[in-house]
């Protein structure tokens, strides 16, 4: 049985409507909402976001992302044994996005599902795929992190809709006999449900309260500087390595503060950090992926480097995976 898992390809996908600042302020002022580049950039340093067409899925951002990640490992859709997505955003209530993407895929039979831990999704996702691979369930795994938070966006609300952003990432792990994730650190405080939510549902053929995103961005933040500190520190201490070992920090984009804030506390330069959230805004389970296919295309990731990699969110969820990529 392999003793570990380890990625051996990534791959993205971003939908090709790009938003620079200046066309969203200028979209929202049509709707009298009031927002500015100068607010954007200061408080997030979002420059940018794409946003998917209306009838494109998660899936279907998925797909390309996955395929990337194939051609990146040298692998078939047909070797792979196991598929994992997390979304928040799924195309359907069920079948699973996952399920939808195996079809797109033109493989069948392998088990695939869905997790929901929005935007510490793809931490989890990963965390689930190693744990099969260990367990000797699966082989060769697509663990993928897609999203169309613009569909669940309150285009009336400037606290949240300038944050948010379409995308997907995935990566291939193997069973593998030389270490590649080495630890990693999940949690969950459902008391603070109401402080990053979603509320609505659908009931009796009608979408019942409000599917809108909600969020207490101030409660959000004070959170998530705490809890990436302490996943970051209980992974590495899990792994018995040291924050000045890691060559890498690739967080959730969310907040380019809260990124600043989270290498601070490790003590690591911000020249050590992937950082994607200009570009990208906050795409919830598919940002980490993003910005590990960003990190690795744009040669700055390079094999055998030490990775940790750290989503918070909505449950509230946060947690943290170390690797050697
Ligand atoms: O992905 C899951 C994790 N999510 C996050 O990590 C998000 C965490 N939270 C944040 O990133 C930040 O809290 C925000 C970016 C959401 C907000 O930044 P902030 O520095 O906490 O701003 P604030 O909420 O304290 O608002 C400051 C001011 C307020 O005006 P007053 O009350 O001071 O007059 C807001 O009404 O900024 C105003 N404001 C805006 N102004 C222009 C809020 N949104 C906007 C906007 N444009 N879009």
């Amino acid at each position: 049985m392999p003793t570990y898992s380890r990625i051996s390809g990534t791959g993205s996908y971003l939908p090709p409507r790009r938003l620079s600042n200046a066309d969203l302020v200028a979209e929202l002022a049509g709707r009298g909402v009031e927002t500015s580049d100068e607010w954007i950039v200061a408080r997030t340093g979002i420059e940018a976001r794409h946003f998917a067409a209306p009838d494109v899925t998660s899936s279907d951002l998925a797909l390309p992302a996955a395929q990337a990640a194939m051609q990146a490992a040298g692998v078939e859709p047909q070797q792979i044994d196991l598929i994992i997505m997390a979304t928040s955003t799924p195309d359907m209530v069920f079948p699973s996005a996952a399920c939808i993407l195996q079809h797109k895929l033109g493989i069948a039979g392998c088990p695939a599902f869905d997790i929901q831990a929005v935007c510490s999704g793809f931490v989890y996702a990963l965390t689930v795929a190693d744990a099969m691979i260990r367990a000797g369930t699966a082989t060769r795994a697509l663990v993928v992190g897609a999203e169309v938070f613009s569909r669940i966006l309150d285009f009336n609300d400037r606290t949240t809709c300038v944050l948010f952003g379409d995308g997907a990432g995935a990566v291939v792990l193997e069973a593998s006999d030389t270490p590649g994730l080495l630890a990693s650190d999940l949690h969950a405080d459902g008391r603070h449900v109401g402080i990053l939510c979603v509320p609505g549902n659908v009931s009796g053929g009608r979408v019942l309260g409000d599917p809108l995103l909600k969020m207490d961005g101030q409660a959000v933040f004070k959170l998530a500087v705490g809890v990436l500190e302490d996943a970051a520190r209980a992974t590495l201490a899990k792994a018995g390595k040291a924050p000045e070992e890691i060559d890498w920090l690739i967080p959730h984009q969310a907040n380019i503060r809260i990124m600043q804030s989270a290498a601070k506390r490790l003590r690591l330069p911000m020249d050590k950090v992937v950082v994607t959230v200009a570009q990208h805004g906050n795409t919830s389970a598919a940002s980490i992926p993003l910005a590990l296919d960003h990190g690795v295309r744009s040669g700055k990731v390079r094999k055998g480097d030490l990775l940790l990699l750290e989503g918070v969110g909505g449950g509230f969820t946060w947690g943290a995976v170390l690797l050697n990529f």
